[in-house]
């Protein structure tokens, strides 16, 4: 079993050597790119680009980097129990970075021969003309794009894992997208117009006086070489190093399965920890497995955005069983626990290692790389101090009966548009639209004072926009609209509720259904506006121009003492002691 720091220390390093291969794929394609100008500009270039990364220790960065990510990669592979939950772009990254090494060596390795043997680089003008001499630019331009192609896609997802987990990256998609995508098209482009103008100068003397000068295959006499002469003293030097490579990569994943499938034989008998899902799954594992390893044995769903690295938080889970029978969370779960302000019976279910019986009930089966960016507390499901406004156009299903499907809409429309400004400019939280209907949270974040005061201030700027909604509707309407709004503040539990993309935070409980109530109150009243004393209470004002009522509520055991508005719009609250 790898500890929490080898294993970091692992990803990191997958991830610096991953690093390094983008930094000079991405010179690479720059280098092609211009090729769009000229061939001599593509080598000009190539000049400048060697002697960074054939500096004394730099010379070595390249390959040592391809080689420590495929170790680093297996290693990962091989660690895992199970494949299963892997999402397709893991499985793209993963058979990507198998085959990459196989074709990076070769590439790499007739540069790196070429300049060992001569002392001179591979110019471009030297290898276009001899593809050009040898009619093989159809081959090496396929593969030249399906290998750039391999290394930048398998590079790109990589990226976009890492940093989809900082809530800027979404902000600046555009130009990460621009980024994968422009240098591959430029580079494309460049090597194509680059051998265009090899073919349209191929008779040209300055171009074959610039081949001969660029040739790096020179014959004892100083001359260049045939092509067939330097063919065979490349490949002669570069076969044999490439074969021992792709042996020696095939053996060492071929010996890392079997390795694998045994140690998953052993794992298996040792199976004596019972982990049961609150769905009424069970599954076991061996001893230091994780809850996250265990989901995917039982074949349950559950997310885990970061490939279970302990960094984006999705795979949260709460313990059903005693918490406090598990290892603490190391430094790291720690900090991501407390970025998403977990409650103490939340853990990371691919940190949590695994010695006796447990009960799991994971929190995401699917997830989006913003569910891993901070969360406020009552995401996971909380009692808060909240204010509920609801609110409902009255007469309205009358009104639409009589109408054609367009105008309903389009007054519908603009009526949410200007009451969901004003519970948003007021700070509340607008949690849905039901028919014509709203229902919006005030206090989630802010505390149940302020909360109580915006929800006041939001349903006079509602009893506003209505006014203002009707002067705009006035030659479309037969009798202007009329709205209801009810506010009750207590105790709710707030949380994320819903299932896949219907999952959004909202709020159930007494105080939403008397806050639902107190709106529906407004008809029997005869009002616009019929405001709880509790908000009031909360909020620190008074309404003195409005006589304090009780009101039966349905489902209350006892009457709700409420504050009848007549228009909202026209309400002063005024500061208790002021
Ligand atoms: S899978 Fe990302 S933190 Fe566990």
């Amino acid at each position: 079993m790898i500890n929490a720091k080898l294993n970091s220390s692992i990803i990191f390093a997958r991830l610096v050597s991953g690093l390094i291969i983008m930094v000079y794929c991405f010179g690479h394609m720059i280098n092609h790119s211009l090729g769009i100008i000229s061939v001599e500009s593509m080598d000009k270039f190539l000049e400048y680009f060697m002697i960074f990364w054939r500096a004394p220790v730099i010379y070595y960065l390249m390959p040592i980097s391809i080689l420590v990510h495929a170790l680093a990669a297996l290693f990962t592979f091989l660690h895992r129990r199970s494949m299963r939950g892997l999402t397709r772009a893991e499985i793209t990254q993963f058979v990507l970075g198998l085959l990459l090494p196989l074709l990076l060596f070769m590439h790499i390795s007739y540069g790196r021969v070429t300049y060992d043997m001569t002392g001179r680089l591979g110019y471009y003008t030297y290898f276009f003309d001899s593809i050009e001499k040898e009619n093989q630019f159809t081959f090496f331009f396929i593969f030249y794009a399906i290998m750039l192609a391999m290394v930048w896609v398998h590079g790109c997802l990589g990226i976009h894992r890492w940093l989809s987990l900082k809530s800027w990256y979404n902000c600046l998609w555009l130009f990460f997208y621009t980024l994968a995508i422009m240098p591959y098209v430029t580079s494309m482009i460049g090597v194509a117009v680059g051998y265009r103008e090899a073919v349209l100068r191929k008779f040209d003397s300055s171009w074959m006086e610039m081949v001969a000068e660029k040739t790096p295959w020179l014959n004892s006499a100083g001359l260049p070489m045939s092509p067939d002469q330097m063919k065979k003293i490349s490949d002669d030097a570069v076969m044999p190093v490439y074969f021992k490579f792709t042996m020696a990569f095939i053996l060492s994943v071929i010996i890392g399965v079997i390795l694998r499938f045994i140690w998953l034989q052993i794992e298996k008998r040792q199976s004596n920890i019972e982990v049961s899902f609150s769905g009424g799954e069970k599954v076991r594992v061996s001893p230091g497995s994780t809850i996250l390893e265990a989901s995917r044995l039982a074949g349950i769903s559950h997310a885990a955005i970061c490939g279970g690295n302990g960094r984006c938080s999705t795979c949260r889970t709460r313990i059903l069983s005693d918490p406090d029978l598990l290892i603490p969370p190391a430094s790291e779960e720690s900090k991501v626990l407390h970025r998403i302000s977990a409650a103490p019976n939340i853990r990371l279910a691919c940190q949590v290692k695994l010695h006796q019986d447990i009960q799991v009930h994971p929190l995401l089966k699917q997830a989006n790389p913003s569910d891993g960016h901070q969360r406020p507390t009552y995401a996971d499901g909380e009692e808060v101090d909240v204010t509920l406004l609801f609110a409902d156009l009255r007469g309205f299903t009358q009104m639409a009966n009589q109408r054609l499907p367009f105008d309903v809409v389009f007054i519908l429309n603009q009526y949410f548009e200007l009451m969901g400004e004003a519970i948003e400019t007021s700070g509340g939280y607008l949690d849905k639209f039901i028919g014509d209907g709203i229902m919006a949270i005030f206090g989630m974040h802010s505390g149940s004072e302020i909360g109580a005061k915006q929800a006041i201030g939001a349903a006079i700027k509602m009893g506003q926009q209505l006014e203002v909604l009707n002067s705009r509707l006035e030659d479309e309407l037969d009798r202007p609209l009329e709205i209801g709004i009810g506010l009750h503040r207590g105790n709710a539990i707030v949380g994320n509720m819903g299932y896949g993309d219907a999952m959004a935070v909202t709020a159930i409980g007494d105080t939403v259904n008397v806050a639902s109530r107190l709106e529906g109150a407004c008809k029997t009243l005869g009002v616009q506006l019929v405001v709880s004393a509790e908000v009031l209470q909360a909020a620190s004002v008074d309404f003195p121009d409005v006589i304090q009522k009780d009101v039966e509520v349905r489902g209350s055991t006892k009457p709700v003492s409420v504050f009848p508005v007549e228009n909202a719009s026209t309400l002063k609250p005024v500061v208790v002691g002021a």
